[in-house]
């Protein structure tokens, strides 16, 4: 790592969110299935993880599937839900025995029973486990997410501040992200976190999410710790 790079610092962003994209092409371009893809992204993701709460990171959220990737062709989400069933409590166990808190943030009613019991069951083993997070979108959409907590406050008779209506969402504990990173040469957000990513950072990477690496993570952290926040202030305001 670099010089001026402090760890656990206040430079450190405290929430990283990642659009974990380019798994197939990166599976394409080494002839290999998307399915293989997609194990290696998540391998990936693990390590990942490691990382970044080994460096001070308190909160990661990772887009693991939208709403607008349930209209993959059935075989490629089958795919998916059988990494879900084989792997997720494996990996993710690793991570969350050392204090970590898993949520899962989506529609997972969408999902096949038995993958929904699966992120159920690890809600319910770390869900004594705090300021330490990680939430797995899935079945994740912000626009979806935003019409829910709507009709929520409608439900309720509610009118909403920004702070209560930051309650609704499916991110209801969890502190706004500092930092978003997309891999995958895209430039979007493609319907993440649209209200909460109101002041993060963003960093691109031209990488596919398989290689992304430790020392990618670190070089997008670098980044962040060089940009001014200020949140709609001036610099002498801050
Ligand atoms: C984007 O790559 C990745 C996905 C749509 C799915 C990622 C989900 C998993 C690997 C399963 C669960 C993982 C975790 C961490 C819970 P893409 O297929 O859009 O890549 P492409 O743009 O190259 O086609």
């Amino acid at each position: 790592m670099s010089k001026g790079f402090v760890t656990g610092g206040d430079k450190i962003p405290k929430h990283i969110a990642i659009i974990m994209d380019g798994n197939g092409r990166w599976a394409k371009k080494h002839l290999m299935p998307r399915s293989l893809g997609h194990k290696y992204g998540m391998e990936r993701m693990i390590g990942l993880m490691e990382h970044a709460f080994d460096l001070g990171v308190d909160y990661i959220t990772v887009y693991a599937l939208s709403t607008e990737n349930l209209k993959r062709p059935k075989e490629e989400l089958e795919g998916l839900f059988d990494l879900f069933r084989k792997y997720f409590k494996q990996y993710f166990g690793r991570v969350c025995e050392k204090g970590v808190r898993l949520r899962a943030i989506g529609d997972i009613s969408l999902l096949p029973d038995d993958v929904q019991q699966v992120l159920r069951e690890a809600e319910a083993e770390t869900a004594q486990y705090q300021g330490k997070g990680i939430n797995v979108a899935v079945c994740y959409g912000a626009r979806d997410e935003i019409v829910h907590a709507v009709n929520r406050a409608i439900e309720r008779g509610e009118k909403v501040t920004e702070e209560s209506f930051s309650r609704l969402l499916y991110t209801a504990e969890v502190p706004d992200p500092d930092l978003i990173i997309r891999t995958g040469k895209e430039v979007r957000l493609s319907n993440f976190l649209l209200y909460q990513a109101a002041y993060a950072e963003l960093y691109f990477s031209d990488k596919m999410f398989p290689e992304f690496s430790d020392k990618d993570l670190e070089g997008a952290i670098e980044e962040y710790s060089r940009r001014t926040r200020r949140f709609g202030k001036t610099d002498e305001q801050l």
